[in-house]
């Protein structure tokens, strides 16, 4: 891959950097973040190499950086450039928590979480999104370079990029979904937003749903034209290309590492400290946002038991939630709610034995994710609302036995992908209660061919796939 970009640096940015440093008991530790975009974009940027412009988050990130905010990463075994860009409290409180999570993030997601727009907010969110275009800027000095925007905390990044530099190539990827023409509406600033946008020469969603409901976008909001052979907007004499790219894992490390030992051992360590010793083990990460649908999850469990008694003793539900922007209510709210939930169905169902639900709020590390991938004879991804969802992708890449049960929800990009998977619709929790019992009841047979089907789609359609199209595109613009 790195012969991709012979003449010009590749130049990645993002919000969430994909190594924190922080101090854990007097000692520097470097994180991965608990998100799954920064980790798929990490194995890209380390194949090919170039430099990473990211807000620096970690408390202990000042202290690793050389005199240019830069530390070389992964540490181990550096491959690429990381710079810091500093953010002051009130930055990451108007456009973090602000205008990208309490305005976009509802926006785009269909979770009926209310979308709440404020002036001031909006003005930090220009505001941070021209301290990273003067960052880069700065540091081209005059260079080509090919540009490659992470997400919806950049939406204002390619048009100040455009403006400094006609000549940069900049591609954008949207890492959520895009609504349609009518919920988009309601932005106020969607006219700056879409103008922003279409700075870049590419933009790349997830599948062609959401592109579409782009282009119908701007079309009801800009002055613009379609090119519909072409899937290209033309907006004052500038085209932008419009294109899906289901983004993916890095498939064969992730089926290499769940069989090794550290991971074997742990699935060992982890069965008895969890006290897994049962039948079945129904497995669900995620991020603790309101989107996931984690206590609709619950409720079908709940559901699940009181249909199905027999099941009990016989299954653990594991719910495992990393802590996610907590300084907004609604984050709060739903861990209140899914601690609620959590302790009225294992009240409920539990037996002097057995509790059914085990629920750890942690950000688990890779290496314990994928012990509980082994461990798993079903995996629950159940989003209200999702671009595409890495943590099915993960586990079909790790159950190397196909002995494993994906139930998926429809409104997940990768639902397009995984037709094979046992589909719901999590807001209906009695077909939802009932998939995991056909799940836990499946016979072998349909099991193995149900999982070697995905895991082929995944297999060949793998990160690298994922980023190669979007470079190959952006090369040939
Ligand atoms: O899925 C959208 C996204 O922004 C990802 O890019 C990222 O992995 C995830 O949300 C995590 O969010 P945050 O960086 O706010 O913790």
């Amino acid at each position: 891959m790195e012969d991709f970009f012979p003449n010009k640096p590749l130049v990645v940015v993002s919000n969430r950097e994909p190594y924190i440093h922080n101090r854990v008991n007097g000692q520097i530790q470097a994180m991965r973040p608990a998100g799954g975009a920064a980790n798929a974009v990490d194995s890209v940027v380390r194949a090919c190499g170039g430099i990473w412009f990211a807000h620096g988050s970690g408390d202990a990130d000042r202290e690793v950086v050389d005199k240019n905010d830069c530390v070389q990463v992964p540490e181990e075994n550096p491959e690429y450039t990381l710079k810091r860009i500093w953010l002051t409290q009130e930055e990451v409180k108007g456009y973090y928590y602000g205008f990208a999570n309490k305005a976009l993030w509802p926006l785009c997601h269909l979770a009926y979480a209310k979308p709440s727009f404020e002036e001031k907010e909006w003005r930090i969110y220009q505001k941070v999104n021209r301290k990273f275009a003067d960052a880069i800027i700065k540091y081209l000095d005059g260079r080509d370079a090919f540009v490659w925007i992470q997400d919806y905390h950049f939406a204002l990044l390619p048009r100040y990029l455009r403006e400094a530099n006609p000549n940069l190539s900049i591609a954008q990827f949207w890492h959520i979904p895009w609504p349609s023409p009518e919920q988009f509406r309601i932005c106020p600033k969607g006219e700056e937003i879409l103008q922003g946008l279409l700075g870049n020469d590419l933009m790349g969603f997830h599948i062609v749903y959401h592109c579409n409901n782009f282009i119908h976008t701007v079309n009801s909001v800009l002055e613009s034209r379609v090119d519909w052979e072409k899937n290209t907007m033309i907006f004052q004499g500038k085209e932008t290309l419009v294109r899906a790219f289901p983004i993916s894992v890095d498939f064969e490390a992730i089926s290499g590492d769940t069989d090794k030992e550290d991971v074997v051992n742990l699935s060992k360590e982890m069965k008895k400290e969890y006290r897994l010793d049962c039948p079945n083990i129904v497995f669900g990460v995620d991020r603790i946002d309101y989107s996931k649908g984690i206590p609709e999850r619950l409720m079908a469990i709940d559901r699940f038991l009181e249909s199905h008694p027999a099941f009990k003793e016989k299954v653990i539900f594991v719910v495992a939630g990393a802590p996610s922007r907590m300084k907004l209510a609604i984050y709060r709210n739903v861990n209140r709610e899914i601690d609620r939930l959590v302790e009225e169905v294992n009240q409920k169902h539990k037996t002097k034995n057995w509790c059914p639900v085990i629920f750890i709020r942690r950000t688990l590390t890779r290496t314990e994710i994928l012990a509980f991938y082994r461990l798993a004879n079903v995996c629950i991804v159940s989003p209200l609302h999702d671009g595409m969802n890495i943590v099915a992708k993960e586990y079909v890449s790790a159950k190397n036995d196909l002995n494993g049960v994906l139930i998926l929800s429809k409104f997940t990009g990768v639902a397009r992908e995984y037709k094979r998977a046992l589909q719901i619709n999590p807001f209906d929790v009695d077909q939802f209660a009932n998939s995991i019992k056909v799940a836990l009841e499946m016979d072998e047979k349909e099991k193995h061919s149900r999982m070697r089907e995905l895991r082929k789609i995944t297999r060949s359609n793998n990160v690298y796939h994922w980023a190669l199209s979007i470079m190959q595109q952006l090369v040939t613009l």
